[in-house]
């Protein structure tokens, strides 16, 4: 994104704050009037009082009446203290509001931010390092304000004083005024070509500075792995390198920014003594008074001061504006999976499901699906099974439209998901995905993610179903809150609330991906039938290795290379002799006795 692009979406927001800007610009002008009548005081105290020449302004001869009773000098420090009190409390007024107008901003960003992230396909995040996502919404967000503050207010302010100053200096003495605007060619060259090496710097070091919470996260989460194979030291040289890497690109900044102050001071000190030298020479001449020349040397402080400190800075500037790129990058993503134009919602949704033609690969990846078909009329039980890595969680998150399909269709109802809108879309499905979560917080927000409404009543019967009760009497109620991850939940436990979750969410369709994975073979049949009883009207798509658990199928779908293989009911699959019998024999061997399913399992691999 260009550094234009980046200024005009500051413009942009800017408008939200006319009030305040309206308010800082009455601030800066005023502060720049005060800056032209700094200096006055001291000039009449040198002219007029201890040069004893007549005032010669309009105001003079009244003044002047004050002069003969002696009050000149006490008006003239009277009037300074007042000058420089005002502008001390004006400045403090400015600092306040763009503070004010910068955290607003931040906030903004902020906001706009989180909620572009989360509505980013999880393509896209399974493809971002979360700590950099964090990184920039909480960290660099505040590059809105540090540009604000440290550029755009300041050049707005110096740019007012520089054009008020040099009038009033060219009204003083014209040859000195011009004097004075030759540093800035010097000023310009040096910002033409320092600029784009201090901007590709500041870039890269908040780059690092990402990288850096990156890998402090890649590490901390995995940190039980890492203790259990005794390898926190190699984490530590990892995140070390990252933290070199950090420090050597912000000393790289520091350097140049410390370079282009350093640089810039000497330019405008330059100036400012050919200034002095010219103006010493007039003073001679007797082209200008001695008091002249102290209001022209003070406007000229006056004016390079903000320069200076805008230049000085300019590091500062540059990395925020880095800072607001790296944002203004994320909200530039295209958010992929989105309403279709003309989207409907679906209207009380009552399950159906058809899949026909469905393939799908992703990116970069050979195809996974293709030719995949399916049906699951209302309230009817689907069990897919199918060898790891066959697609079965891919092909669940493309009904709910978490990736496109590249062909094929997927219809809820008799409409294909893409012509409905996403919100109606999910609200009709209940899933429970391979990886249970749970949010930190209550275990009631947990229960009731999907369905804040649900009663008391519902909520105690799907506990009490789903054999909850004494866990949340352990952990104290359902008040009771778990923390990251679900901790301290054991996985089974964790999937227990996930099922009553997806249960209570009252959804037609509910898709369950290996929801009792983490269960004995008895809680998950006990569990899985008192679902099917208690919400016999939902259709039910159950993913599972777990034969066992396909029992409670209507149907049953084999996903093997790509395709479905083969489709029946339990015993029909089990007689038919192929993969399903296959996974039958073998897992039910060891078990059975007489004939051994182990072997019946090998005489079918054999085939
Ligand atoms: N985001 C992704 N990008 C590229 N490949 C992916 C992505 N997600 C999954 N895959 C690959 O696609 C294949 C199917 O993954 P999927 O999770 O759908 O399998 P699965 O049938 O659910 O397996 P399991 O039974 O182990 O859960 C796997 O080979 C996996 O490595
Ligand atoms: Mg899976």
């Amino acid at each position: 994104m260009s550094t234009a692009a980046v200024y005009w979406w500051m413009a942009r927001q800017m408008r939200r704050h006319l009030a305040g800007l309206g308010l800082v610009g009455a601030q800066i002008a005023i502060i720049t009037a005060l800056e032209l009548l700094k200096p006055w005081p001291l000039k009449i105290v040198i002219d007029n009082v201890l040069g004893k020449v007549p005032l010669s302004s309009r105001l003079g001869p009244r003044i002047l009446g004050l002069a003969h009773a002696g009050w000149l000098l006490p008006a003239a420090c009277l009037a300074q203290l007042g000058i420089y009190l005002l502008l001390a409390l004006l400045q403090l007024a400015n600092t306040h509001s763009t503070v004010v107008i910068g955290q607003r901003m931040v906030a903004d960003l902020r906001a706009h931010l989180f909620d572009h992230l989360t509505r980013l396909s999880w393509r896209f995040h399974r493809n971002r390092s979360l700590a950099d996502l964090m990184v920039r919404v909480a960290s660099d967000s505040y590059g809105v304000q540090a540009l604000a503050m440290n550029g755009v207010f300041p050049a707005a302010a110096s740019l007012l004083l520089l054009v008020a100053m040099l009038t009033a200096m060219a009204r003083i003495d014209m040859v000195l005024a011009l004097a004075a605007l030759l540093v800035l060619p010097a000023l310009a060259l040096a910002i033409l070509v320092l600029n784009p090496r201090i901007e590709r710097t500041a870039l890269a070091a908040r780059m690092a500075e990402g990288a850096i919470y990156d890998a402090a996260h890649r590490e901390l989460a995995a940190l039980e792995l890492l203790q259990a194979y005794g390898a926190e030291r190699q984490a530590s040289r990892r995140w070390r390198l990252a933290s070199a890497l950090n420090l050597k690109r912000n000393l790289n900044l520091y350097l140049m920014q410390t370079l282009y102050g350093g640089m810039v001071s000497v330019l405008l000190a330059a100036g400012a003594a050919g200034v002095i030298y010219l103006g010493a020479r007039h003073v001679v001449q007797g082209r200008l008074s001695v008091g002249d020349l102290v209001v022209f040397v003070a406007y000229l402080g006056s004016m390079y001061a903000p320069l200076s400190h805008l230049f000085q800075t300019h590091g500062a500037s540059q990395s925020a504006l880095a800072s607001l790129r790296r944002c203004l990058e994320l909200l530039a993503e295209t958010i992929e999976i989105a309403d279709a134009p003309g989207a409907l919602p679906l209207t009380r949704p009552r399950g159906a499901l058809r899949i026909e033609g469905l393939s799908f690969s992703y990116p970069a990846g050979a195809p996974l699906l293709a030719e995949v078909s399916l049906t699951a009329a209302p309230g009817a039980t689907l069990v897919i099974v199918g060898p790891s890595g066959a697609g079965k969680t891919t092909l669940a998150g493309l009904i709910a439209r978490f990736d496109e399909p590249s062909g094929g269709v997927i219809e809820i109802d008799g409409q294909r998901v893409q012509s409905l809108t996403i919100g109606s879309l999910r609200q009709a499905i209940a899933m429970v995905p391979q990886r249970p979560m749970l949010l930190a917080g209550s275990l009631r927000a947990n229960l009731t993610l999907g369905c804040a409404k649900a009663s008391r009543a519902r909520i105690a019967r799907v506990v009490r179903v789903f054999g909850l009760e004494p866990l949340i009497a352990r952990l104290g109620g359902l008040d009771a809150r778990v923390g990251q991850g679900g901790a301290p939940l054991s996985l089974g436990e964790i999937q227990r609330i996930a099922l009553a979750r997806a249960m209570l969410k009252q959804a037609a369709l509910m898709i369950l991906d290996e929801p009792t994975s983490a269960l004995d073979a008895e809680s998950e049949a006990q569990l899985l039938s008192a679902m099917r009883a208690l919400a016999p009207n939902r259709t039910v798509v159950l993913i599972t290795h777990r034969l066992s658990a396909a029992r409670i199928a209507d149907r049953i779908a084999v996903l093997r290379g790509g395709r479905i293989e083969e489709g029946g009911t339990f015993d029909q699959l089990v007689a038919r002799g192929g993969y399903f019998s296959y996974l039958y024999h073998l897992q039910s061997g060891g078990m059975t006795q007489g004939a051994s399913g182990l072997e019946t399992a090998r005489a079918i691999s054999a085939r």
